[in-house]
């Protein structure tokens, strides 16, 4: 079949809530030079599950106009991606996204005013910049724009606040900028908010939602096992969460295996400040969250302050000192007022008898050293010798070996920070207290 002839013509007979412009006119899946797209018209995957096209997620006062990729048959919060989130557009009626000259799709509103652009040869891609290509919406929600069969550009490279099943996410950064998920600003605005999802800049091992600049919640440190699978009862189905490197940098990316009854699962930063998994449940049409971080005020970083952790495994989910530890303050830790923190019980001795607490099950702190290429034995030497060191954790990346080095041996100098005991995961910290502490 000849892609480039539509594959089908789809009346819509309901415009979705969502306020997506008038009735919808014809839709193929590609978007061809010569052929702009303007608002009440809209592009569709093969299969129906996306659309792409003008939409304005405001219902009421003054609409504003954006490019988007959403869900076709998902009445709410089906928007997955947006192009011009910054810039809206104010009067659609002869806005275009349409191919430039060179190979570029651009967005201009009717001044002719540029709004957005794949901006393509601006990334490296000039080389097939002067030939004319082809856009086209797949099944998965990936917009592509290939030139001779060649990628010059794809939405799934440049996410907005959703995370999209095959999607890679890029946590290192060696040629690429790191990725992120940036929160719409309310949910009828989706210019950038207060919340940002990524890795860290120096430590992919751990990603992080900020407020603005502040760490709002920590995932926990990845440890052995590159590849995780949650099974989820209400899906009946288990979710992979697996880490791996292309061409030397490191990407995360999440799945369900198919055939799957719900392969309609994503990965948001919501506009509160919740990472969430949410899953749409057609029978109630309505979204499920499987996951909302942070659950919990005890779940926010750093919320127990120093040496101090969160246990999640009590039902009054709580804060507590670290064994060997007690709060600096007993009559705000008894009013749960927890930033103050925790201190030693015996002071360390240092070279002559100090030894670790084993706490198992634990999200070990931030603001660790990394060292790398040590075996078990190496690692614990490391902290011992070390009058500063307050503790360490020891793992074996076995599973797959990110550049070159299996081993994960982290040290922490000083404050130990946004420490969790968590459910059944999670794993061994070990704390340095005076000898005496542990016999
Ligand atoms: C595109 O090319 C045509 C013909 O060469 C030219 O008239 C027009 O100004 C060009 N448009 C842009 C936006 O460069
Ligand atoms: C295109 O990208 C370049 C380099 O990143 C940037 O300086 C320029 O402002 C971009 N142009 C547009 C129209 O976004
Ligand atoms: C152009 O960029 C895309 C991703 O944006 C990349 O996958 C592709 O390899 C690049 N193509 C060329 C010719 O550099
Ligand atoms: C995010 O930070 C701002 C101040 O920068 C604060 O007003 C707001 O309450 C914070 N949001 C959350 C959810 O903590
Ligand atoms: C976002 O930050 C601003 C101040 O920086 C604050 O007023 C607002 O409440 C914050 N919004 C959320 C949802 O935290
Ligand atoms: C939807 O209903 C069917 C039939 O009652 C049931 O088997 C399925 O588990 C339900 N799905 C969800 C996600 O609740
Ligand atoms: C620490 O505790 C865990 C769980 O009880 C155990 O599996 C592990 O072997 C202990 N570590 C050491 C060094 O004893
Ligand atoms: C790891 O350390 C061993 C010796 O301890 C050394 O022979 C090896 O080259 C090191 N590997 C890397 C990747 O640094
Ligand atoms: C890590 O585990 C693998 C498999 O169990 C083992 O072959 C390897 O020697 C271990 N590496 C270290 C540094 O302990
Ligand atoms: C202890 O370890 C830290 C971090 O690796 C290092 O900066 C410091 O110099 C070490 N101190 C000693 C006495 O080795």
């Amino acid at each position: 079949m000849d892609p480039t002839i539509p594959i089908h013509t789809v009346i819509c007979l309901v415009c979705w809530s969502f306020s997506l412009l008038p009735l919808c006119a014809s839709s193929s899946r590609h978007l061809l030079p010569g052929k702009p797209l303007s608002a009440g018209s809209t592009i569709t995957s093969n299969d129906g599950t996306f659309a792409l096209g003008f939409f304005s997620p405001s219902s009421s006062g003054t609409k504003q106009y954006y490019i988007g990729i959403w869900y076709k048959n998902i009445p709410e919060d089906n928007v997955v991606w947006v192009a011009n989130r910054a810039m809206p557009v104010t009067d659609p009626s002869s806005a275009t996204l349409a191919f430039t000259n060179g190979s570029d799709l651009a967005l201009s509103d009717t001044n002719g005013q540029l709004l957005w652009t794949t901006n393509i040869s601006a990334a490296g891609n000039s080389s097939s910049e002067a030939t004319a290509g082809k856009a086209t919406l797949y099944n998965n929600g990936n917009f592509i724009l290939r030139s001779q069969g060649i990628i010059l550009w794809q939405s799934f490279d440049y996410p907005t606040d959703t995370l999209l099943p095959g999607m890679n996410f890029r946590i290192t950064h060696k040629t690429h900028a790191l990725q992120q998920l940036i929160s719409w600003r309310n949910p009828q605005d989706p210019s950038p908010g207060n919340f940002t999802y990524g890795a860290h800049p120096d430590e992919f091992l751990q990603r992080f939602v900020w407020n603005g600049s502040t760490p709002y919640r920590r995932s926990p440190v990845w440890n052995n096992f590159l590849v995780v699978g949650q099974y989820i009862g209400s899906i009946k189905s288990t979710i992979y969460f697996t880490l791996q490197t292309v061409d030397d940098e490191v990407y995360i990316s999440f799945g369900v295996p198919a055939p799957s009854v719900s392969s309609l699962v994503l990965v948001k930063m919501d506009c509160s400040g919740k990472m969430k998994i949410r899953t749409w449940n057609s029978n109630v049409s309505k979204w499920t969250d499987l996951q909302s971080e942070p659950n919990q005020e005890c779940n926010k970083y750093g919320y127990c302050g120093p040496f101090g952790y969160c246990d999640n495994t009590q039902p009054i989910v709580t804060c507590k000192c670290l064994d060997g530890f007690e709060p600096n303050n007993k009559q705000d830790w008894t009013a749960r007022r927890f930033s103050q923190g925790c201190h030693r019980m015996e002071a360390l001795r240092c070279g002559q008898g100090d030894g670790f607490l084993n706490m198992s099950s634990m999200k070990v702190p931030d603001q660790f050293v990394h060292v790398k290429n040590r075996s078990l034995d190496d690692c614990i030497a490391d902290c011992t010798s070390n009058c500063s060191c307050t503790a360490y954790a020891y793992a074996n990346m076995s599973t797959k070996v990110i550049n070159g080095d299996e081993t994960r041996c982290l040290l922490w100098i000083g404050d130990l920070i946004d420490t969790e005991k968590l459910m059944g995961e999670g794993e061994n910290l070990y704390i340095r207290v005076n000898g005496f502490s542990v016999l």
